[in-house]
């Protein structure tokens, strides 16, 4: 693209000027935290049409939210099914699928040739695209919503896609300094990584008590004191943790929302059976998958989010900040932070149930006394946590790679 120069001649528009056209890259069609984090970032790469355009290895949900914004969305040419390369789970798993995987590098290198840069925002969909990726090509960019920790992955996992990124990665985009110290801690290059919080849009309000209690009856809840976890159900989440939190603190309810996301099926079945043996069935409500949670949040006393291995960021915390509920979250991965280390939410120990009892009973206890926390739990998630501010970081770190 040129512009014309004073004096008559012309000179380049720095390459600034135009849109960088943007390949994004998602192994999942489903929409888990970090889709919702690209569904965010997306708008801001919507425009112009055609500049920029999305590769779903696997059609979901996500394709009609990525098209209702105004992206472009690519399906792989044959669908590739990784659910079975558990995070969890040997390198060697991944060896039947070769085929398809060799197939799709080729997809990608075609449509890479017409892009500035390629944005891979899961950590399947960054080993494609690194393996596409060309000295001298498209840029390439992994956003990593993962701990990179033996918690969560193999051995032989964590040092591919950390060679893998230290070779070919112009930058890596953390969504907190948990993620950021765990790529460095198994390898990872440090000057790659920036760290880019997520951002969450402002929940509709729920004012009111009888707005609050209507909402409580649509739910069938009980009076009295409720509390609520709002993530995909995986084991690593730790619902089972609150279930038994639930079984120590007689007249609480519980509200369970969220379904398996991600190849987690049995774990449901586990908690409805723990549910039993507890005997607290009576006092747990199952909702599933919701597209309600904000306002949800606003109609229970507490959010929990008891993951029992490190989180690397946690939407739903910040949602709860959002919402006004005070929060209690397990102290391991990015929780702390978030949390400003427990100034505006209770942190305990990932885990231990009696400690989350306790926890609860505090705030039920005295729920006037957390007012002004949740107040400053709202500001500090409006200032630190928002989309607008999410949109600008990470259009300003694609420019600067690509102008680079
Ligand atoms: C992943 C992480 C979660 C994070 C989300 C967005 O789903 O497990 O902690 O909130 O990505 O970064």
């Amino acid at each position: 693209m040129t512009a014309p120069a004073v004096g008559g001649g012309v000179v380049p528009t720095p390459k600034s000027r135009r849109a960088p056209r943007v390949l994004f890259l998602t192994h999942t069609g489903r929409i888990g935290g970090a889709e919702t984090c690209l569904l965010a970032i997306a708008p801001a790469f919507a425009a112009p049409a055609g500049a920029s355009s999305i590769l779903l290895f696997q059609d979901g949900a996500l394709r009609d939210r990525l098209n209702a914004l105004g992206m472009e969305v690519l399906l792989a040419r044959k669908p590739l099914d990784l659910r079975a390369i558990r995070r969890d789970g040997g390198l060697l798993r991944t060896l039947p699928r070769l085929g398809g995987m060799a197939g799709l590098v080729r997809q990608i290198r075609t449509l890479a040739s017409r892009h500035d840069l390629i944005y891979c925002n899961s950590q399947k969909s960054f080993v494609l695209g690194a393996l596409a990726s060309r000295t001298g090509g498209a840029k390439l960019l992994w956003h990593l919503h993962d701990i990179l920790d033996r918690s969560h992955f193999g051995r032989a996992q964590i040092a591919l896609v950390v060679a893998l990124a230290n070779r070919r990665a112009a930058r890596v985009v953390a969504p907190s300094q948990a993620v950021a110290d765990a790529f460095v801690a198994a390898g990872g290059c440090a000057s790659l990584v920036t760290v880019v919080p997520n951002g969450v849009p402002p929940p509709r309000v729920v004012r009111g008590a009888d707005a609050r209690a209507a909402l409580r009856q649509g739910l069938g809840l009980p009076e009295g004191f409720v509390f609520g976890v709002f993530s995909r159900l995986a084991p690593w989440k730790g619902q089972h943790i609150a279930l038994d939190a639930l079984a120590l603190l007689p007249d609480a309810t519980c509200i369970i929302a969220g379904c398996a996301l991600f190849g987690e099926d049995d774990y449901g079945r586990v908690l409805h059976a723990q549910a039993a043996r507890l005997g607290v069935a009576s006092r747990v409500r199952f909702l599933g998958h919701r597209e309600d949670v904000p306002t949800l949040m606003q109609a229970v006393d507490v959010v929990v989010h008891p993951s029992i291995d490190p989180e690397p960021f946690g939407l739903t915390l910040v949602e709860a900040m959002l919402a006004a509920t005070p929060v209690i979250a397990s102290r391991a991965g990015a929780a702390a932070e978030i949390l400003d280390g427990g100034q505006v939410g209770t942190l305990v120990p990932p885990g231990d149930a009696s400690a989350l009892a306790v926890a609860l009973a505090r705030v039920r206890a005295q729920p006037e006394r957390l007012a002004p926390v949740v107040a400053a739990a709202r500001l500090r998630a409006e200032r630190h946590y928002g989309v607008e501010r999410l949109r600008g970081d990470i259009g300003d770190i694609v420019r600067a790679v690509v102008d680079r």
